[in-house]
């Protein structure tokens, strides 16, 4: 997946849905959206359709990523599945650090690092997910986690890793509630968020990495969000389920 410089990306997160007969009809039905949009658009999908889907999308624009990655390169542990697999089935991305696997599976800043660098140490592209609960906004917290998310996420990548990286910010209290941020709202967190990066990896990395915005997002806000100047592109869940909306959402774009 070539992010480019900031182009605007478009992510779906099916989450755990879809079977694999289900996610191939998918993908034909989405490449030509995919194929007039000027945007990149991603689907992230579970493990099991991954190399189905990427077939399907060989010949479209369309790239496939996973929803998870082990931070380990390979052995024994049970159930995981590493990045070299993920390369091999097809994949071009993966997310990593979800609020649903830090939140379900406990996973912290340091486990989503080492996922991260896995990644890059073979090529796929990270999107890094970062964002507050519902108590850390509404206590004022939201500056003071994304900014500790960020420095232990990213924690020792160089300012070249750091200027090809996608990190998506949803915040957790958006996330399947209907109640996305307000353009506004996005738009300010954004520019914060890049300004952490400025301070640590320099202006170059700050100007170069993308950062969506993840979060009950739909046909009905997506222009307005991603107008925003420091929107690079959104990360959607329930909306990329439906044909019918994401088609919509891309075409926009
Ligand atoms: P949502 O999920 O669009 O359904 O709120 C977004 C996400 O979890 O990535």
């Amino acid at each position: 997946m070539n992010k480019g410089v900031r182009t605007k990306v478009i992510i779906g997160n099916w989450k755990m849905n879809k079977t694999i007969a289900e996610a191939r009809a998918f993908v034909a039905g989405l490449a030509a959206a995919a194929n007039n949009s000027k945007c990149i658009v991603g689907l992230a999908v579970p493990f099991t359709a991954i190399a189905a889907c990427a077939q399907s999308a060989k010949e479209t624009p369309i790239a496939i990523g996973a929803q998870n990655v082990s931070q380990a390169e390979e052995g024994a542990f049970t159930g995981e599945i590493s990045s070299i697999m993920l390369k091999e089935a097809g994949a071009a991305f993966a997310i990593v650090g979800h609020s649903e696997r830090r939140r379900y599976f406990h996973e912290d800043d340091r486990q989503v690092n080492s996922k991260a660098m896995r990644l890059l140490s073979v090529g796929l592209q990270p999107v890094v997910c970062i964002g507050e609960t519902l108590d850390e906004h509404e206590s004022g917290l939201t500056k003071e986690v994304l900014s500790r998310h960020l420095k232990q996420s990213l924690m020792e990548m160089t300012p070249r890793e750091v200027s090809s990286l996608i990190v998506a910010y949803e915040p957790v209290w958006a996330i399947g509630t209907g109640r996305a941020a307000s353009p506004d709202d996005v738009q300010a967190v954004h520019a914060y968020c890049r300004s952490v990066v400025h301070q640590i990896w320099g202006g170059e990395a700050a100007s170069k990495i993308s950062i969506l915005y993840g979060g009950s997002v739909t046909l009905a806000n997506a222009d307005a969000i991603a107008a925003q100047p420091d929107v690079d592109g959104l990360l959607i869940g329930g909306a990329s389920l439906s044909l019918e909306s994401f088609c919509g959402i891309v075409e926009k774009f």
